[in-house]
């Protein structure tokens, strides 16, 4: 009788502690994977048009900094987009307090390295404490733009409307 007891209190120590040790970890350390991607904005409209080429050998980092005294949380290394422009970055942890962003350093292309306005950075969320759930965090697309617009353009943005809507919005639309 003695030998059964003892498994029962052994099977019921195992039990707690590995439920402990699972909400302890799923609770507390975030674990995200961001994923995104790197554009040459070959319009210079700082948009994806059919004729932007994703970047290869393109360098991105994710920077998380304290949303009220703006000190940083996070810094990851810097990372290499894949042939086919796309990076991952790994982060353990969770920062609901903090404004996450990944942020374009270089690129390798002579032709496509001008920084731009709104394609410079992307903001991510990570927190499961916002009610979004999964491990994958997709960032905006970042872009460098051409040094000059590809002549095909024209075509293209007017496919698109975009002539019309800067005609409506006025010159200060203009790329
Ligand atoms: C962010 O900064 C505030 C004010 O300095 C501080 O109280 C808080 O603990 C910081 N949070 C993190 C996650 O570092």
């Amino acid at each position: 009788m003695a030998k059964s007891s003892e498994i029962t209190l052994l099977f019921f120590i195992v039990c707690i502690s590995s439920s402990f040790t699972f909400s302890h970890g799923a609770g507390k350390q975030g674990k995200f994977t961001v994923v995104g991607k790197v554009y040459c904005d070959t319009c210079r409209v700082e948009f994806e048009t059919k004729l932007s080429e994703p970047i290869s050998g393109a360098t991105v980092k994710l920077e998380c900094n304290n949303r009220t005294d703006d000190t940083s949380t996070f810094q990851s290394p810097e990372v290499t987009t894949s042939a086919k422009g796309e990076f991952r970055i790994d982060v353990t942890g969770d920062y609901e307090d903090s404004d996450c962003d990944v942020v374009l350093k270089k690129s390798p292309r002579q032709d496509c390295s001008e920084p731009t306005e709104s394609w410079r950075k992307s903001r991510v969320v990570l927190t499961t404490k916002d009610g979004v759930s999964g491990d994958i965090r997709h960032a905006n697309n970042l872009g460098f733009k051409r040094k000059e617009a590809l002549p095909q353009c024209k075509q293209v943005l007017t496919e698109m409307g975009y002539f019309e809507l800067k005609d409506e919005l006025g010159s200060e639309a203009a790329p």
